[in-house]
């Protein structure tokens, strides 16, 4: 697919400022760019060479670039405008809850669980209605403090990165709350997963006031994005 100019250039020689979409690194990327390619935005080649050191890539589109960052600092980039929108995680913008944001497509992608996990040995005979305080390693501690609090439990929250299933082996704390997918990291780290908090999937999101400014631009893209035909 090509994309009329709509008789304008990007450049300097316009007032036309491209529009930047915020993608998330990693695994869900798999899962992002099959859609991208459908809706007919199609990145420069040096995308998907993964020793390139860009972190902003043109794509057939004229007003549009795209922006590689970690799923946590593309709901950022949106929030606060310098990305126009992009693809997030429903734990991500639960988390910061940014009231800028406008999430309004449902990608169907990136299906895992928000849960808590504690290890094997703990869970035996643990009973999860009668604690009155945790204390959790997490990289959600707004979502996870809510959870506990909505049935009066107090959350303590450790605040990790990464790498959370090692945090109760090595005695950080007893119960993590993280994303669960197949169940395979959990499993190799001798965790059983006691309670799920939320379902997730990843959503197109949009700053709001770029919404409002190019709203028929961004329409378009959305448009294209709910019928695109997915390209593997
Ligand atoms: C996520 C999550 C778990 C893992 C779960 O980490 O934090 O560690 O995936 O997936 P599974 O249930 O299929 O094993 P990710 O690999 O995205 O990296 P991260 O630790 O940097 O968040």
């Amino acid at each position: 697919m090509s994309f009329q100019k709509s008789g304008a250039k990007s450049g300097p020689e316009t007032n036309i400022e491209p529009m930047i979409m915020a993608l998330p690194k990693g695994r869900i990327l798999e899962e992002v760019m099959p859609i991208i390619r459908g809706a007919g935005i199609i990145p420069e080649p040096d995308f998907d060479n993964s020793k390139s050191r860009k972190l902003t890539f043109d794509t057939n589109h004229p007003l549009i670039k795209i922006i590689r960052v970690r799923s946590f600092d593309v709901a950022t980039f949106v929030a606060f405008g310098a990305a126009h929108f992009g693809v997030a995680g429903n734990d991500v913008l639960l988390e910061f809850d940014y009231p800028e944001i406008y999430a309004p497509l449902d990608l169907d992608i990136g299906h895992c669980r928000l849960s808590v996990a504690e290890l094997e040995s703990l869970s035996i005979g643990d009973d999860p209605s009668r604690w009155s305080h945790v204390r959790v390693a997490t990289k959600y501690p707004n979502l996870t403090r809510k959870h506990f609090a909505k049935r009066g439990v107090q959350a303590e929250c450790i605040k990790l990165n990464g790498a959370m299933e090692l945090a109760p082996s090595l005695g950080l704390c007893r119960r993590i709350v993280d994303l669960v997918s197949t169940g395979n990291t959990l499993k190799a780290n001798g965790l059983v997963e006691i309670e799920k908090i939320i379902d997730i999937t990843s959503r197109f999101i949009v700053n709001r006031t770029a919404f409002k400014i190019r709203n028929d631009e961004i329409s378009e893209i959305l448009k294209n994005i709910a019928n695109r035909n997915d390209v593997k």
